[in-house]
């Protein structure tokens, strides 16, 4: 347990639904802690102070903290991560939860995390680094297909193509290397094998050697129902992911979890935060996908709400160095998310559409916002890609689902556009 006391003032930082579930939950805490929002949305403002300093904007952010004197910073994305947010607080005396920079690079570079996970002998598909064109296509003719394209770098989720014909895979490469697509970020990119399964998604409080596995969750990160179209950020997620059995765990913890931080800490990163781990559940075993230096977004907004423990005291514990003891208990419940995007997401869609939130919402359910601001006359609007999040709490899954769903359905917005199928594969799986 946490031996300091806890901060009295904490800002969060970003404007998702991610970080509208943060402040939720730290909202929760039974200290009553003052919570700030920078820059947040509509539906953070409506809950606590948000400040209009941009989440990539690191000395603003760090004069902000100063100003406000606040005790504790909790980071939400990758990119002020990536930019050294963390260690720019740590200099200036103010405690944080999210990775310095070198950590960081695990979800910053591709091509450095394949290089860690092979050097620890950590499941991961094969695969091999290129920046220019002319071997990349010589290697592609040796591959089969499917085969996976990635940038090195950041790219908002948006640099892996999972290419179903050796004319797609081409495009991506030459797309990357020498359309500039992606900008530095795809300078490099990784080809690799192709991973057959169902994913989940684990997020890990780290702190040093310690760690805490937060509950199991699977996104649904195609924009089509039945898994179809491009990727987007994540358009639903539930949790626990049923998928994940105990034998199962057991494994992702032994072989992924417990040699991921052993190796983290190797390395010598000072790694304080969330280490996100996208696997794969392949034939031969669970298999990782990515890193991430932070929560996922829908995951958090379904991982939150079921652990019952002071999400603060959690965070601070890891932050301070003192996580080694915590144990979580776990709510029963099943929570789910849907995730409500402007129509056209991921590609052009349209801003500054109204939206009308019900009233009176049912037990168990939250409207959690992520791209929406108020217009000039106070009016709601949506203003991003994806939009709101309707999340629900259930005993079962599918109790989760109709409520998330049946308010998805009073949520008034002509651009609303949502998956029908969050769940499925569980369904299938509860029906056979
Ligand atoms: P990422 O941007 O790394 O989260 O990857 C986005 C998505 O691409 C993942 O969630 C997977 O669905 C897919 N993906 C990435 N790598 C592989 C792989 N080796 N095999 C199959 N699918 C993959
Ligand atoms: N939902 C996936 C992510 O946060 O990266």
């Amino acid at each position: 347990m946490s031996n300091s006391p806890l901060p009295r003032s904490v800002l969060v930082v970003g404007s998702g639904g991610r970080e509208h579930a943060l402040v939720r939950a730290l909202l929760a805490s039974p200290d009553n802690p003052l919570i700030i929002c920078a820059p947040g949305n509509a539906g953070i403002a409506a809950e606590v102070g948000c400040r209009p300093v941009a989440a990539d904007d690191v000395a603003g952010l760090v004069a902000l903290a100063q100003r406000e004197r606040v005790e504790f910073v909790v980071v939400g994305p990758e990119v002020p991560l990536a930019l050294g947010l963390a260690d720019r607080l740590i200099e200036a005396g103010i405690p944080v939860y999210g990775p310095t920079a070198d950590g960081a690079r695990l979800e910053a570079s591709k091509i450095f995390t394949k290089q860690l996970l092979l050097k620890y002998g950590i499941p991961t598909a094969p695969a091999a680094v290129f920046t220019a064109v002319a071997p990349a296509l010589a290697y592609l003719s040796t591959r089969k297909v499917p085969i996976v394209i990635k940038a090195d770098g950041l790219a908002a989720g948006k640099g892996v193509v999972v290419a179903q014909s050796l004319a797609e895979a081409e495009g991506a490469v030459r797309a990357m290397l020498e359309g500039g697509q992606f900008g530095e970020s795809g300078r490099q990119l990784l080809i690799e094998e192709c991973l057959f399964g169902e994913e989940t998604s684990l997020l890990v409080v780290v702190s040093g050697h310690d760690y805490l596995i937060l509950p199991t969750s699977q996104d649904h990160k195609r924009i089509g129902d039945g898994d179809t179209g491009p990727n987007t950020g994540g358009m639903g997620t539930y949790s626990p992911a049923e998928v994940v059995t105990p034998e199962l765990y057991e494994r992702i913890e032994r072989e992924i979890v417990r040699p991921s931080v052993a190796a983290v800490a190797a390395e010598g990163m000072v790694f304080r935060g969330t280490l996100f781990i996208g696997i794969m559940l392949t034939a031969e075993g669970p298999s990782v996908i990515e890193y991430n230096a932070r929560f996922g977004d829908p995951e958090t907004q379904v991982v939150l709400p079921r652990i019952r423990e002071d999400i603060l005291a959690i965070l601070w514990a890891a932050a301070k160095g003192e996580l080694a003891g915590w144990r979580l208990s776990i709510r029963p419940e099943h929570a789910m998310c849907v995730v409500l995007a402007a129509q056209g997401y991921p590609e052009t869609y349209r801003r500054g559409e109204l939206i009308t939130l019900p009233e009176g919402l049912p037990e168990g359910v939250a409207i959690l916002h992520a791209g929406t601001v108020l217009n000039a006359e106070g009016a709601l609007v949506a203003n991003g890609g994806r939009v709101l999040g309707v999340t629900a709490l259930g005993p079962t899954l599918r109790s989760a689902a109709e409520k998330a769903y049946a308010v998805c359905e009073r949520i008034g917005w002509s651009g609303k556009y949502f998956r029908r199928d969050i769940g499925a594969r569980q369904f299938q799986r509860d029906r056979s």
